[in-house]
């Protein structure tokens, strides 16, 4: 087993971020509920645990809590924001409501820089989010940074080797909070940087056999990264036991299917049945422009889709899926309202009660960027790892509105130039995702000399790191121009290309 930190999880929306950090720093990083029991936390053989943060006061009744045991296992412990005032309150010490919320940046002041702040400046900026403040610390702690509004930023007890940050190291926010961590990692817990992506096969490929045992799984195969990565590990775990299925929803782009195929046929040893569903899909979104319905009606029928092939299958346990961490995080609620809900992502969404599978996401902790570092290990092809991600509802949130053949020829024929024109100019390697979109907007234009009266293509071009924020590509003049003109040129249906200039937030990378 590697040498392993615990990131015990209070329900911040960072803490997968915790565990990222950990992993590129070569060190395998585990995370489990806050309220794993000590069996399960000792099972992992941690070297260290981190405490995240989470949007609960631990001034309320029935805070989240862990085992107070985890205090004596004379290993390093790291509370971070919620996770450092539990670790106050747990010890002894005293916390409050402050005064005055602490949310942004602010500059931290390191009185001692000790092991934790090794080697880095006196001051330094960082990110804060909290509203709950230590104001007594426990017996044996020691204040070693502040904040203006933050007397207690960051607390250690040397002798424990507990450790507190009321700051968020883990965002990109936080100036040089990568060292702060790599000190608890490596001066603290001591750990060696003897960790890599091919020791996550390994690992993962336990986990998926000790969770399956001798049942069968499916698992729905887009073509994307995300579940053809997923498909290879488990297919290298339980070979035989696991079915791909791949769904024909109609909503794929120009000649996606037969590409499916042949990468499975090429590079998966394992079974593969392709479900053409195209009709289905297409007679259930008819005359609904809303997107969240959309996102439903795509996410209720791919379920019913693969319900049938299920069946049809004889007996299967377990429904595996390619889906990523941010995936997941956009698909919770924000602070528990349902309203604050960004979008339903239908691999996460609508699953899968009704189909009475077990879920397997073997993925489910990892950002993209690490994905295709798994599928390389894998040894699949250049072509698929680098391949954009793929929204599972397709093109059917990048129909703006109403979804007609008509539409969705016309969307397949504009995005199928604009890649290949991206391709051409080794622009799409360098994008993390590129398309386009079909607007149900008619404008005016002329060709040759007759009036056209057509829809609008927007071309959607972003750079990004893991989805979470994106901003728009500046693509070149003559690039632009060239996927203009051969739009407007060669797609029937379509007079108007117009580029979008936003980024996310406050938009999304989809439109839908
Ligand atoms: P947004 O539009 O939310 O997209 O900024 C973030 C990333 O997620 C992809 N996306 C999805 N992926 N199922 C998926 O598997 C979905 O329902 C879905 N919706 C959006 C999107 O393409 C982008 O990469």
């Amino acid at each position: 087993m590697p040498q392993t930190i615990l990131v015990l999880d209070f329900g911040s929306q960072y803490t997968q971020v915790i565990a990222r950090r950990i992993r590129e720093q070569n060190v395998y990083s585990q995370v489990l509920a806050y309220n794993s029991s000590m069996q399960v936390i000792k099972a992992a053989n941690p070297v260290g645990i981190i405490l995240s943060g989470g949007p609960a006061s631990v001034l309320t009744k029935g805070a989240p809590l862990p085992d107070k045991k985890i205090f004596s296992l004379g290993i390093p412990v790291l509370g971070i924001c919620y996770g450092l005032q539990l670790m106050g309150k747990e010890l002894g010490g005293d916390v409050k409501k402050c005064d005055r919320r602490e949310y942004g940046r602010s500059e931290l002041r390191i009185q001692k820089a000790g092991k934790l702040f090794k080697g880095l400046p006196k001051k330094l900026t960082v990110w804060n989010s909290h509203g709950d403040a230590i104001v007594k610390m426990p017996k044996g702690f020691q204040a070693v940074a502040c904040t203006e509004n933050s007397q207690f930023s960051a607390i250690e007890d040397t002798s424990k080797m507990f450790y507190g940050l009321q700051f968020h190291p883990e965002v990109e926010h936080s100036q040089l909070g990568v060292e702060v961590i790599k000190n608890f990692l490596f001066t603290i817990c001591k750990c060696k940087a003897d960790w890599d992506m091919g020791d996550f096969i390994e690992t993962a490929v336990q986990q998926i056999r000790d969770q399956v045992g001798n049942k069968r799984v499916i698992l729905g195969l887009s073509g994307g990264v995300d579940s053809s990565v997923a498909a290879a590990l488990i297919d290298r775990a339980i070979g035989k036991q696991l079915t791909s299925i791949f769904v024909d929803n109609g909503l794929l782009r120009l000649n996606e299917r037969e590409e499916v195929i042949k990468l499975f046929n090429d590079h998966i040893p394992g079974k593969l049945r392709v479900a053409k569903a195209g009709k289905l899909f297409l007679n259930k979104l008819s005359g609904v422009s809303d997107p969240e319905r959309k996102r439903k009606i795509i996410g209720k029928t791919f379920i019913q889709v693969f319900d049938k092939e299920v069946k049809s299958l004889g007996e299967v346990d377990f429904l595996a899926q390619g889906t990523l961490y941010p995936d997941v995080i956009e698909s919770v609620p924000i602070g528990g309202n349902p309203a604050a809900l960004i979008k339903s992502h239908h691999n996460v969404g609508g699953l899968p009660q009704k189909m009475k599978l077990k879920l397997l996401e073997p993925l489910r902790e990892l950002f993209k960027d690490e994905v295709r570092l798994l599928g390389k290990k894998l040894g699949l092809p250049d072509y698929v790892i680098n391949r954009h991600p793929f929204p599972g509802p397709g093109l059917g949130v990048r129909v703006i509105g109403d979804l007609t053949n008509k539409r969705l020829s016309i969307l397949k024929q504009a995005d199928a130039i604009f890649i290949h024109e991206l391709r051409r100019s080794n622009w799409y390697g360098k994008l993390w995702q590129a398309f386009c979109v079909f607007l149900p907007v008619r404008s005016v234009g002329v060709m040759g000399d007759e009036r056209t009266y057509e829809n609008v293509i927007c071309l959607r071009a972003v750079t990004s790191s893991d989805a979470m924020t994106a901003d728009w590509a500046k693509l070149p003049d003559a690039l632009l121009r060239k996927v203009s003109s051969r739009i407007i040129n060669e797609v029937k249906g379509a007079n108007r290309v117009v580029y979008d200039v936003s980024s996310k937030p406050p938009s999304t990378i989809e439109w839908e």
